[in-house]
């Protein structure tokens, strides 16, 4: 049967982005012929500082973000990746795999160390290794994520496919990144050319999980857009990176297309569309945040959840991480 893998790391509040290019998705894929696991990258986290006054909360915030959204612990293994000590094993059997060239040509690596390459963590140059191991220590066949992380499945199809060969051995999957429908890339809502992300400098440039309808509203009213209003046909948005971006956020929230949405918008003004976004998006988000804020009321049942999630994690993933070692002559 199909497994699908997939991760989010606890740097940060959940953004909308996060929403609708995984957990959302998360959510839907419960519902087929495949079995679902979900994780709380907290390793990935510590790639770049975190204050571990503050982590376990993030982390415990990430967990209740996806039960709120409707992942279900018993239909899914939910848990932190910190208490599988599986990932961090074969991370460092995959960094004797990957080569050095295939991490220095990542866009995201690119983009985090810019030009002080000298002064990042070691475990950030790494990233896509761990990546890999999180993935390949379940053989799973898909992995649903928005569109900045698909060349890091990519890299994860580079490293199965050369220890296959390396190792005379058909044992690791070549995994399928899924990323499709609208919100697969929510741009930031001050610059129309920059992802949304967790942590971006200005607040008003993302909506969190966790705003409330006031703030939702104001950031939407607020939100970077050119005067004219919203076009004819999908193919006016083309040079409108703005305007593209909250019709496919609309989009997305309302499960349709942006072909739709125009079809349905064509020629409103800013005045009239962003109102209509802002409480289509309190509509969705609003009863999500309070089932965060109730279940973060009660850290040791979240972190229950994710104990007997890593339970079961451990069952799949431990036989895996034995039959790797004995494929590379490790005496264990
Ligand atoms: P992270 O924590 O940055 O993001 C979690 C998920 O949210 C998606 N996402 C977005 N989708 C659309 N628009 C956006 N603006 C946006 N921002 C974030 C991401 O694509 C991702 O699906 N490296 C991963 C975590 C990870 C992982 C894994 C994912 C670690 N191991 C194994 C899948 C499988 C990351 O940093 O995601």
């Amino acid at each position: 049967t199909p497994r699908i893998f997939s991760g989010i790391k606890p740097s940060g509040g959940l953004t909308l982005g996060n929403y609708l290019g995984a957990i959302k998705r998360f959510v839907e894929m419960q519902d087929g012929e495949h079995e679902t696991i979900y994780c709380v990258v907290d390793l990935h986290a510590i790639t770049v500082w975190q204050d571990p006054a503050a982590l376990p909360g993030m982390t415990r915030e990430v967990a209740a973000g996806y039960l709120a959204a409707g992942v279900d612990p018993d239909r899914s293994i939910l848990f932190n990746q910190a208490r599988v000590g599986a990932h961090a094993e074969l991370a460092w059997l995959f960094n004797t795999v990957a080569r050095m060239g295939w991490m220095n040509r990542m866009t995201q690596w690119k983009e985090k160390a810019g030009k002080n390459a000298e002064k990042q963590s070691l475990g950030l140059f790494a990233y896509p290794s761990l990546m890999a191991a999180d993935i390949l220590l379940y053989h799973a066949t898909h992995v649903p994520v928005g569109e900045d992380q698909k060349q890091h499945v990519e890299l994860t199809r580079d490293i199965a496919a050369k220890f296959n060969h390396d190792y005379g051995c058909e044992f690791f999957p070549m995994t399928e990144p899924l990323i499709d429908g609208p919100g697969m890339r929510i741009m930031n809502l001050r610059d129309g050319t920059k992802k949304m992300s967790k942590s971006g400098e200005s607040d008003m440039e993302r909506i969190n999980m966790l705003d409330d309808a006031d703030t939702i509203a104001k950031k939407f009213k607020k939100a970077r857009t050119d005067p004219a209003p919203l076009p004819e046909t999908v193919e006016g948005l083309a040079e409108r990176p703005e305007a593209r971006n909250l019709v496919e956020i609309y989009a997305a929230l309302s499960n349709t297309t942006p072909e739709a949405v125009i079809a349905e918008h064509a020629g409103a003004g800013w005045g009239t569309f962003k109102p209509a976004l802002a409480d289509l998006a309190v509509e969705k988000l609003a009863p999500i945040s309070a089932e965060m804020a109730r279940l973060m009321g009660d850290p040791a049942e979240i972190d229950r959840i994710m104990a007997k999630g890593a339970d079961r994690a451990r069952e799949i993933a431990d036989p895996i991480l034995a039959r790797t070692t004995e494929i590379m002559g490790l005496l264990r």
